[in-house]
C-alpha cells in the first residue's frame, strides 16, 4: 500500500533534515512492503520569496490530500521586519490551524549515550523519559482580540472548557499507557484561564480514576525540569508554556536538535522537528537530523500504524548514538569526532538494514 507524504522542507536547515528523514522513511516503508510517494511543496520564507505567502494555497491543498505532512523548519533572519502575514511563523501557525491539529506530542528520552551531552547534571538527567503534551490550537497563539495600535499591542490567552477537556483526556490516555502520572502545568496563581485549566484537568482525571494528576505552576516547572526531570511522565500544558518548556527540556538530551514532534487531532497529522531553521549552520551539512528522524518514528506509530517499524527506527537511532556517531551539536557526548548530517543518516540506514535482516523478535536487540 502506498503512503502519500506531503513534504514541506521550508527554510534554513529544513531541506537538509527533511532529506534525511525522507530517505529513512523510504527505507523503512520499503522494508515493510509499502511504498512512499513524496509530494514536495513550498513553505515559510522560501515560499514568501517565490509566491509572496508563507503558506501558499497549493501547499495547503497538497497537505489536505496527503496521508501525513512532514515539515522541516521555518524562519529566516531577513523576515524579522516582514509584515505579520508574510512571516514564516505565520504560515506554520496557519498550517496547524487549517489542519486542525490541537495535540502536540514532544517525547523526550535521555539515553545513556547522551547523558554527557546534557545541559543538566548527569546524575539527575539519566533515564529521563517524559512526554510533553502541548495544546496547539489555542491560547495566546490564536486568541482574539489581538493587535497593535501605535504604542500599544495586545494578545489574549483564552481557553474554553471543551478545549481543555479534550487535551486533558488525551493526556490521561497517554499516561495510562505509561506510568499513569500527568503533571499539568499552569499559572493558576495569577491567570483566570489557568484556574479554568486546572479545574477542568482535575475533573477529567477524577472522572477516570486510572490516572493521577498533579498541578504545577509554570515557573516551578521550569526549575523542576532542570533539577529533577525524572519526576515527570506526561507533562500537559497550554500552547505558549509548552513551546517554552519543550526547548528547555530538549537541551537535557544535549541539544535542541534531538526532539521530534507529532501534531495530532486534526484532519491530517503533522510531523516536524522541534528545532528551528538554524540559519547559522544552514547549508553546511552539519544539522542534526535526529529531531526529524524521531518525528518519522512518531509518524510510523501514530499515523501509519506501524509500531514495530517505529521501534526499529528508534532503536537504530539509539544504536547510532551509542556507537559514538553524532553531529557537532552533541559534541560533548563523547570524544569521537562529530559527523555530518549525511554520515549520521547513513549510519541509521545501515542499522535499519541490519534490523530488518533479522527476525522481528530479535530486532530490538540489533544493537
Ligand atoms: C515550535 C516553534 C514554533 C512555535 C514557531 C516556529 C512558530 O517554536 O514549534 O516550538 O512557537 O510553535
Ligand atoms: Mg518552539
Amino acid at each position: 500500500m502506498e503512503v502519500r507524504l506531503a513534504v514541506l522542507p521550508g527554510d534554513g536547515v529544513g531541506p537538509e533534515v527533511t532529506d534525511a528523514a525522507v530517505r529513512v522513511l523510504e527505507a523503512v516503508l520499503d522494508a515493510e512492503g509499502r511504498s512512499l510517494v513524496v509530494d514536495e511543496h513550498l513553505m515559510g520564507w522560501t515560499a514568501v520569496q517565490q509566491t509572496g505567502l508563507p503558506l501558499p494555497a497549493e501547499t495547503l491543498e497538497a497537505c489536505l490530500q496527503a496521508d501525513a505532512v512532514f515539515l522541516g523548519a521555518v524562519g529566516h533572519p531577513d523576515a524579522a521586519d516582514a509584515p505579520h502575514e508574510q512571516r514564516p511563523e505565520t504560515g506554520l501557525l496557519a498550517l496547524r490551524k487549517e489542519l486542525g491539529c490541537w495535540a502536540n506530542l514532544r517525547p523526550l528520552r535521555v539515553p545513556p549515550s547522551l547523558v554527557e551531552a546534557s545541559a543538566g547534571r548527569p546524575e539527575r538527567v539519566g533515564g529521563t523519559d517524559l512526554l510533553i503534551l502541548r495544546e496547539l490550537a489555542g491560547g495566546l497563539y490564536y486568541g482574539e482580540p489581538r493587535g497593535v495600535d501605535g504604542d500599544r499591542a495586545w494578545n489574549t490567552m483564552v481557553y474554553s472548557e471543551g478545549e481543555v477537556r479534550r487535551i486533558a483526556e488525551l493526556a490521561c490516555d497517554l499516561a495510562s499507557g505509561r506510568t499513569g502520572r500527568v503533571t499539568s502545568v499552569d499559572k493558576a496563581n495569577v491567570l483566570e484561564v489557568s484556574r479554568l485549566w486546572r479545574r477542568v484537568t482535575q475533573e477529567v482525571a477524577d472522572a477516570r480514576g486510572d490516572v493521577q494528576v498533579n498541578h504545577m505552576l509554570v515557573d516551578r516547572a521550569a526549575m523542576e525540569i532542570v533539577l529533577n526531570p525524572r519526576q515527570f511522565d506526561v507533562l500537559l500544558t497550554e500552547n505558549l508554556f509548552g513551546d517554552i518548556l519543550s526547548d528547555e527540556a530538549a537541551v537535557l538530551a544535549g541539544s535542541l536538535g534531538v526532539l521530534g514532534s507529532a501534531s495530532l487531532g486534526g484532519r491530517k497529522d503533522l510531523y516536524e522537528p522541534v528545532h528551528g531553521s538554524a540559519p547559522d549552520i544552514a547549508g553546511r551539512g552539519i544539522a542534526n537530523p535526529l529531531g526529524s528522524l524521531a518525528s518519522m518514528a512518531l509518524m510510523l506509530r501514530y499515523t501509519l500504524d506501524l509500531p514495530g517499524a517505529a521501534e526499529r527506527l528508534e532503536s537504530a537511532l539509539d544504536g547510532t548514538l551509542s556507537a559514538g556517531i553524532r553531529t557537532p551539536d552533541l559534541r560533548r557526548a563523547g570524544p569521537e569526532e562529530p559527523v555530518g548530517t549525511e554520515a549520521f543518516t547513513e549510519a541509521v540506514l545501515g542499522r535499519l538494514e541490519t534490523s530488518y535482516a533479522m527476525p522481528a523478535d530479535r530486532a530490538g536487540g540489533a544493537e
